[in-house]
């Protein structure tokens, strides 16, 4: 048994029954006639049972998110949400559901502990279909262009980023291990052997901030390239971001309308995106009254304003090395610098992707490590990379989240997956 005929298949004028499998939605009951509003995947339809048929007594008695099977013709009618309305000739109840605990008044809290419930409502059904071709098309733009998607592991044993914001497991079979931060010191190993690679993988941060934007648990799409300099690894990243917001304006207006999207502002992004570099942007904050040294990180905060002179993705280049992790090269035209990159999206939003060209020599790399109080000899096997066969090679983070939360416009990341891990939330 296997469904293959949906609602939107449905909505139009037809003389001819169909069937339709799906829940309960709404359910408005009259004296002489029930308005039931049936979901599916695919979409919603209105569907009428009136008094004269013998279910009418058990349609009475359906709750909302029962799940049926409704046989009938399918007519037009202004009136109905969808344009189109089914008069119903049969009904097959397949479970008649508890009462619904949602109601529009739910608080967040109690939201988000029903949350695999609430996963049903049609705006999260939206973001997910969005978030899947999100997914589909950044493998399909590093696929067409020669990569080869790999794994890497989720335990390690030492820091990809930062040690503080590191999960330890405190016995993996008596030793002291790590939940990764990143697959990038794993995918550098296969990029030597490989050349062009990208994994997607989950990448864990011990975050304790309550920003709008941090997840404890995200999807990292990484890509890493033998070869290839940070302007190079900097095309891959514009073209790709480019070509996902294509393919979703191609999908999704129906669903980005019904999330109440400006479309017009994702219309405006092509590639190339524009360039500044970290001096130049702490430039553009004085201008705007906002007093920053140099070696001073940008926050949330700092890269809403910087967004607010770009109504695309830009590139803010060559941090101070000081807030940079340890693998990034330096800057031949200012050491002070690395040859890194942010990939900031527009309205606010913020960095989506963090990137660069990573350094080779060895001593420098050692340096780097001690700098910033970690130990070399946890870093053995990748210091061995850059004693055989080291090339210049480079790539970049995507937080999947992130890009979501900005395509679809949502003021939460936690609304851009369904089972979100924060501080204070693993459940469902
Ligand atoms: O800038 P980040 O920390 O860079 C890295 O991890 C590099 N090793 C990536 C690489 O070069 N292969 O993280 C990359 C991206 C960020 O730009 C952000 O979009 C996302 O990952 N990210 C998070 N998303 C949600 N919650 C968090 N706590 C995140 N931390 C990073
Ligand atoms: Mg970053």
């Amino acid at each position: 048994m296997e469904k293959t005929f949906f609602i939107k298949d449905a909505l139009k004028e037809s003389i001819k029954p169909v069937e339709l499998q799906g829940w309960v939605w709404q359910i408005r009951k009259q004296k002489k006639m029930i308005f039931i509003v049936l979901r599916d995947s695919s979409g919603i339809i209105q569907c009428v049972v009136k008094d004269d048929k013998p279910f009418f007594k058990d349609a009475d008695g359906l709750t909302q998110e029962s799940s049926v099977v409704l046989q009938g013709t399918v007519k037009k009618d202004e009136r109905a949400p969808t344009g189109y309305e089914m008069s119903v000739s049969d009904m097959k109840i397949i479970h008649l559901a508890e009462r619904w605990p949602i109601t529009k008044d739910t608080g967040t809290v109690v939201l988000q502990n029903l949350r695999h419930l609430h996963l049903r409502s049609p705006k999260f059904t939206a973001v997910m279909k969005i978030k899947s071709t999100i997914l589909q098309a950044a493998q399909e733009y590093f696929i067409s262009q020669g990569f080869y998607q790999v794994t890497a592991p989720v335990f390690v044993t030492s820091a990809g980023e930062s040690g503080s914001e590191q999960f330890e497991i405190k016995n993996y079979f008596g030793k002291k291990i790590y939940l990764t931060q990143t697959s990038q010191l794993h995918i550098e190993a296969l990029s030597f052997g490989l050349e062009k690679v990208f994994s997607l993988l989950p990448s864990f941060r011990a975050e304790k901030s309550k920003t709008r934007r941090h997840l404890t648990e995200f999807t990292h799409l990484e890509p890493e390239v033998a070869w290839c300099d940070d302007e190079g690894i900097m095309r891959y990243a514009e073209e790709m971001i480019a070509h996902v917001v294509k393919r979703v304006l191609e999908r999704h207006r129906d669903d980005l309308k019904l999330l109440g999207r400006d479309i017009s502002a994702l219309e405006k992004i092509k590639a190339p995106f524009p360039r500044i570099t970290y001096a130049d942007a702490l430039q553009r904050m004085a201008q705007k009254g906002f007093a920053m040294k140099w070696g001073d990180d940008f926050g949330a905060e700092e890269e809403r304003i910087l967004t607010q002179d770009f109504g695309v993705p830009f590139f803010v280049t060559n941090y101070p090395k000081e807030v940079k992790a340890f693998y990034m090269k330096i800057n031949g035209k200012d050491p002070r610098t690395v040859k890194n990159f942010d990939l900031l999206a527009p309205e606010g939003y913020g960095e989506i992707i963090g990137g660069s060209e990573r350094e080779v020599d060895l001593k420098s790399i050692v340096e780097r490590l001690k700098e910033k109080g970690e130990k070399p000899e946890h870093y053995e096997w990748y210091l061995d990379l850059r004693r055989f066969g080291s090339v210049p090679h480079s790539g970049f983070g995507l937080g999947v989240e992130r890009i979501v939360m900005w395509i679809c416009g949502l003021k939460h990341i936690r609304n851009a997956t369904p089972f979100p891990r924060r501080h204070n939330r693993v459940y469902p």
